[in-house]
């Protein structure tokens, strides 16, 4: 079938909007109509190189949609269900996914190799070219021919909008400080980078009890967001939060704080490892460039004063349980999913979008399809 696409076609272009032509789902495979895409960060990290991708490459793993066709071996989802797109699949059956670890689910290599979990043979061509999708999933598209694996079904009220943002951003946020934190009733916590991944880094530390919630961002709009959603306190930069959570703390310093600038600089973990009490954590949800390995960190304070530094793929929980839940919180009215999206745009403007992400203007820009 034809479907039009937000393609990458080198290092540092633009988007380029384009007719496809897309294959019938395998077997174990699904074709979803896209509703909704999320723009986050970790698409201009393509772009920019930071995350090395094959070219052509369809961008987008934020989506949310209706599935059209299934492969005859497709057992969770049918014609007509709504699902949200899970950026890393999870099989079910693999090491980690059945011991409560589905982001790390092995099908995750995947990923790197950019093309499809079936049989390695792209189901989008451009120009006469096989695409690779963003993390197997392509949501800068108007239809995308994903695995099983890789979609979750929920419920056909929700706005499929709001629970486009659910694929990546306020899983990976919320998981981030829940799961990989470990934030805890009274705890205090640190946000460094208040964007789509910091904004639900913030609400996840919140619904965990958190007593204090400083929110750190250069960009005065972001420090308003964060306390929209939940900060108690904001912050310009990591060096002026250091006096105020001493004090707040009586110099006992935060429980743990959590990077989710835009790039990931190995300069930034030692101050960021200086907020933190002994015993406490950082935590690295931001993506650094592929190449970069230097990183200034004391190892002095991180093993007297037993601090840890710990990564956090996904927000480190299982997506099939996870993201359900997440929604649930949504109609409660315990998770913000409605002040998150701050502009959305057609497919054919996703590069004033992702202008608009890297001018900080928005928490979340979305994509609609008609
Ligand atoms: N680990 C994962 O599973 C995972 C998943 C999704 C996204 N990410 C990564 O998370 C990061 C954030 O993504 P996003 O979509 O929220 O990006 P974003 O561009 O929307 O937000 C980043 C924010 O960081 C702020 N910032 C930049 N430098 C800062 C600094 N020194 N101190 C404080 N704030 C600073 C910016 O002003 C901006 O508000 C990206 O690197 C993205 O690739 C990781
Ligand atoms: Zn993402
Ligand atoms: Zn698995």
């Amino acid at each position: 079938m034809q479907a039009r696409a937000a393609i990458l076609w080198g290092l540092n272009e633009p988007w380029s909007v384009e007719d496809v032509e897309l294959d019938d789902p395998e077997p174990t495979e699904v074709l979803v109509r896209m509703a909704a895409a999320g723009l986050c960060h970790s698409d201009e990290h393509c772009v920019t190189g930071d995350i090395p991708v094959a070219m052509p490459f369809v961008g987008g793993h934020e989506g949310s949609g209706v599935v059209e066709k299934v492969g005859n071996k497709v057992t969770s989802v049918e014609p007509g269900d709504h699902v949200v797109m899970s950026f890393i699949p999870s099989c079910g059956k693999c090491r980690w996914c059945s011991s409560g670890h589905q982001t790390l689910c092995d099908l995750g290599q995947y990923l790197m190799m950019g093309t499809p979990i079936a049989n390695g043979v792209h189901r989008m061509r451009a120009r006469g070219q096989g695409v690779a999708p963003m993390c197997l999933v392509g949501s800068f598209a108007s239809h995308a021919v994903v695995h099983e694996a890789s979609v979750i079904k929920i419920e056909k009220d929700l706005p499929l909008d709001r629970a486009a943002l659910v694929s990546c951003g306020v899983t990976t946020g919320w998981g981030s400080a829940v799961h990989t934190a470990g934030v805890k009733p009274g705890d205090v916590a640190v946000i460094v980078g208040v964007g789509g991944i910091g904004a639900n880094a913030i609400q996840g530390a919140k619904i965990a009890g958190a007593r204090f919630i400083v929110g750190i961002d250069p960009i005065e709009s972001k420090r308003e967001a964060a306390k929209r959603l939940g900060a108690t306190h904001t912050a310009s930069d990591v060096f002026s939060a250091f006096s105020l959570i001493k004090d707040m703390t009586w110099g006992q310093l935060a429980d743990t704080a959590i990077i989710t600038v835009d790039v990931a600089r190995g300069d930034l973990i030692a101050p960021v490892m200086s907020l933190v009490r002994k015993g406490g954590n950082v935590v690295v949800t931001a993506v650094a460039p592929f190449t970069q390995s230097d990183v200034k960190l004391s190892l002095f304070e991180l093993a007297m004063f037993k601090k840890e530094l710990r990564g956090s793929l996904f927000g480190g929980g299982n997506p099939r349980a996870d993201i359900p839940m997440l929604l649930k919180l949504y109609q409660n009215g315990l998770l913000n999913l409605d002040d998150l999206i701050t502009q959305t745009y057609s497919l054919d403007d996703i590069n004033q979008g992702y202008q608009d992400l890297r001018d900080g203007k928005n928490i979340r820009g979305v994509v609609t399809f008609d």
